[in-house]
C-alpha cells in the first residue's frame, strides 16, 4: 500500500516535472532567435541534424476508419515525411520496434509490409522490440537482406546465424561544412519478453552496451539509442551511459506530446503508441573546443511532436502498399483459416433471417439500420477479406457456424441478431424468453474505445431501437 501511494506521488511528480519542462522548452523555442545569437559566439556549430522517429506500431498500419478522428498510418506518416524533406534531405528516420502486435501468418505479411514501408519512407534504422521478435529470426534475417533499413539490436545475441542484424549502425551526415557521424544503437528490455527463444538470448541492456559506448564515443558525434523499454526503465539507462546524446523510448505513453525526460544531459523522449504520432528532434551539434573535426550536442534539441491527423494526405505509395497487402490477405483466403472456438452447450448460429420468421416487425427494422449493413462498409473500403475488419463487421467469425467467407456463409453478413442476442438454434425451437440479454458490455465488444470513440449506450441504443413486435 505505501510502496503504491509512493509510485503514484512519483508518477504525480514525474507528470509535473515532464510538464514542466515541456512547457520549458516550450518557452525556449519562442526564444530560438535570441539562443542561437548566443551560440554562435561559443563554438562553430555544425548545421542541424533532424532526426525523425516513430514506433510501437502495433499492427496498425493505418486506422481502420470506424470513428472519426483516428490519428496515424504509414500513408499520412509518408506525406508528412516527404514534407520534412522538402526542408532538409539528411532527414534520419529512425524505428524504435514492434512493428505488428500479434503472431500469426497476417502478422507475417504485415511485417513484410510495414517493413517495405520503412524501406519506402528511407529509415535508417529498425530496433527489434519484443513483438518483432515473435515474428521470428526466420523472417527477420529475410526483411534484412531484402530491405535497405537496418535491422538493429544491441542487446540479444543470436545463437544461431541470423542474416543482417547490427550490433549498432553508424550513419554519416553530410552538413555544408562537415561529415558528422551518428551512432545508432538499440535495446529490448528483458522485463518484456514473455517467450523462450531457443535462437537468442537477451543481455541486461546497460551491460551489452557499457563496451559498444566506449568504443562509438571516439568513432562518432553524436550518440542515439533505441530503447525498447519503458520511460523509467531508459531514464536508468541514461544514467548509467551518460554517452548518449538521446534515447528513443517510451512503452505505455500515449501522449508523447506531453512527456519526456532529460538526464543530466542525455534527454529520454517517448514515441507514443500504434503509431499516432510522428516525433522530430532537431540536434544543433557544435565543434569541440580541441579544435579537431569532432562535434558534441550542447544547445538543448529542439522537439516537435507532430499528431498524424487529418491534415495529411495519403501518400499514393504506401496506399499501394496497403492495397497489395489487402490482395495477399484475400489470395492466402485467411479468412478461412481464422482460429475458431466451439459455442457453449452445443449451440449454433442460424442467422438472422429464421429470426424473421417470427420477429419479422425488428427485423425489418433492422434491415434499414447501419448493423444490416456493416460488411459492405468493408466491401466499400475494400477490407473484407482482412480477418481484423470482419471480426466486428459479422456474425461469430472467432466461432464454430459462425462467418467463414462470402461464399459459405453470406447469411452471416454484417452486424446480424445473433451478434447481440447469441447463438440462436436453441431459442428457435424452445422460444425460451431466457434467450438474448443484452448488456452494454456486448456492445461494447465492437464499439470499444479504438473503433467507436465517442460511444455512449442511451445515445447508440435510441437511434436502432427496436420497435415492439406486438404493436
Ligand atoms: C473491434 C471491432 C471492430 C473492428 C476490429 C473493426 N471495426 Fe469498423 N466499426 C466498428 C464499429 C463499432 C463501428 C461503428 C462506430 C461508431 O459508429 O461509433 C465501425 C465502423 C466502421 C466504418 C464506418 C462505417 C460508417 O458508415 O460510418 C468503417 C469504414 C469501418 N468500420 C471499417 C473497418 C475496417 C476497414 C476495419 C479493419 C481495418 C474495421 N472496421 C475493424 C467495429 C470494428
Ligand atoms: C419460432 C419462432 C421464433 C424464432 C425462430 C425466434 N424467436 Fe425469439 N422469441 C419467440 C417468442 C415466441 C418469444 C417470446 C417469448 C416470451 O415472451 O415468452 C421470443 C422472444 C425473444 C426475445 C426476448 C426475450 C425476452 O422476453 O426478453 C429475444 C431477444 C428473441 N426472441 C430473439 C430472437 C432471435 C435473435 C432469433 C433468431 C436467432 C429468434 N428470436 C428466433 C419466437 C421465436
Ligand atoms: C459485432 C460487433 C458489434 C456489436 C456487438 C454492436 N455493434 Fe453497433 N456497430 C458495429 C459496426 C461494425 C457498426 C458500423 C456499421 C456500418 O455502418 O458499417 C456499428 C454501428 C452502430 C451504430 C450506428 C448505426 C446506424 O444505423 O446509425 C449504432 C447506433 C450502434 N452500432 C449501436 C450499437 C449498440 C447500442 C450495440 C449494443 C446493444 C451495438 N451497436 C453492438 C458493430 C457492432
Ligand atoms: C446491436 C445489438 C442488437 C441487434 C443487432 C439486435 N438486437 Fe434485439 N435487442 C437488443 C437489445 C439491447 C435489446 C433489449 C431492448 C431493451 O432492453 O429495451 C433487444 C431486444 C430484442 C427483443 C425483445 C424485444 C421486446 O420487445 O421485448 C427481441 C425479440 C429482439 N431483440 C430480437 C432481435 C432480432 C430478431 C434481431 C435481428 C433482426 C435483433 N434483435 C438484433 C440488441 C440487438
Amino acid at each position: 500500500m505505501i510502496r503504491l501511494t509512493s509510485q503514484i506521488t512519483v508518477l504525480k511528480t514525474c507528470v509535473i516535472l515532464s510538464l514542466l519542462l515541456f512547457l520549458f522548452n516550450q518557452g525556449c523555442n519562442s526564444l530560438c532567435g535570441k539562443e542561437t545569437e548566443e551560440n554562435s559566439n561559443i563554438a562553430s556549430y555544425a548545421a542541424d541534424i533532424h532526426v525523425v522517429f516513430t514506433g510501437e506500431e502495433n499492427g496498425y498500419l493505418e486506422p481502420c476508419g470506424c470513428s472519426e478522428k483516428q490519428l496515424g498510418g504509414f500513408s499520412k506518416r509518408h506525406t508528412l515525411i516527404n514534407h520534412l524533406r522538402e526542408k532538409d534531405d539528411n532527414l534520419l528516420l529512425l524505428s524504435l520496434g514492434d512493428l505488428t502486435g500479434k503472431v500469426g501468418r497476417q502478422d507475417e505479411i504485415k511485417m513484410e509490409t510495414a517493413f517495405e514501408s520503412l524501406d519506402l519512407m528511407g529509415y535508417a534504422a529498425h530496433n527489434l522490440g519484443e513483438k518483432d521478435l515473435e515474428m521470428g529470426t526466420d523472417l527477420l534475417g529475410y526483411l534484412s537482406q531484402i530491405s535497405n533499413v537496418d535491422l538493429l539490436s544491441s542487446n540479444i545475441v543470436f545463437t544461431a546465424e541470423v542474416l543482417g542484424i547490427k550490433q549498432y549502425v553508424i550513419k554519416e551526415i553530410k552538413t555544408e561544412d562537415t561529415t558528422l557521424s551518428v551512432g545508432i544503437l538499440g535495446i529490448v528490455s528483458p522485463e518484456l519478453i514473455d517467450s523462450a527463444y531457443q535462437d537468442m538470448e537477451i543481455i541486461d541492456p546497460v551491460v551489452s552496451l557499457t563496451p559498444l559506448l566506449s568504443d562509438l564515443r571516439d568513432k562518432t558525434d553524436i550518440l542515439i539509442l533505441l530503447s525498447h523499454a519503458e520511460m523509467e526503465e531508459s531514464i536508468v539507462i541514461a544514467e548509467a551511459c551518460p554517452e548518449l546524446d538521446l534515447i528513443i523510448s517510451g512503452h505505455l505513453v500515449d501522449r508523447p506530446d506531453l512527456y519526456r525526460e532529460k538526464v543530466i544531459n542525455t534527454y529520454v523522449i517517448p514515441v507514443g503508441e500504434k503509431g499516432k504520432y510522428v516525433g522530430e528532434i532537431t540536434l544543433s551539434p557544435q565543434q569541440k573546443q580541441t579544435g579537431e573535426d569532432e562535434y558534441f550536442n550542447r544547445i538543448p534539441p529542439v522537439i516537435e511532436i507532430t499528431p498524424l491527423d487529418e491534415r495529411f494526405a495519403d501518400s499514393p505509395d504506401i496506399a499501394m502498399l496497403l492495397k497489395i497487402y489487402q490482395q495477399r490477405l484475400a489470395d492466402e483466403e485467411l479468412l478461412a483459416q481464422v482460429f475458431k472456438s466451439d459455442l457453449p452447450s452445443n449451440l449454433t448460429f442460424i442467422a438472422n433471417n429464421d429470426c424473421a420468421a417470427c420477429h419479422n416487425k425488428i427485423f425489418k427494422h433492422w434491415e434499414g439500420t447501419g448493423h444490416a449493413s456493416a460488411y459492405e462498409t468493408l466491401v466499400k473500403a475494400e477490407h473484407e477479406y482482412d480477418p481484423e475488419c470482419v471480426e466486428c463487421h459479422v456474425i461469430g467469425l472467432n466461432y464454430f457456424t459462425g462467418f467463414e467467407t462470402m461464399e459459405s456463409t453470406p447469411e452471416l453478413k454484417g452486424v446480424g441478431c445473433e451478434s447481440c442476442h447469441g447463438a440462436g438454434s436453441d431459442h428457435k425451437e424452445t422460444q425460451s424468453s431466457d434467450y438474448g440479454r443484452v448488456s452494454v458490455e456486448i456492445c461494447e465488444i465492437c464499439h470499444n474505445d479504438e473503433h467507436s470513440s465517442n460511444f455512449e449506450f442511451n445515445d447508440y441504443w435510441q437511434k436502432i431501437k427496436h420497435p415492439r413486435e406486438e404493436e
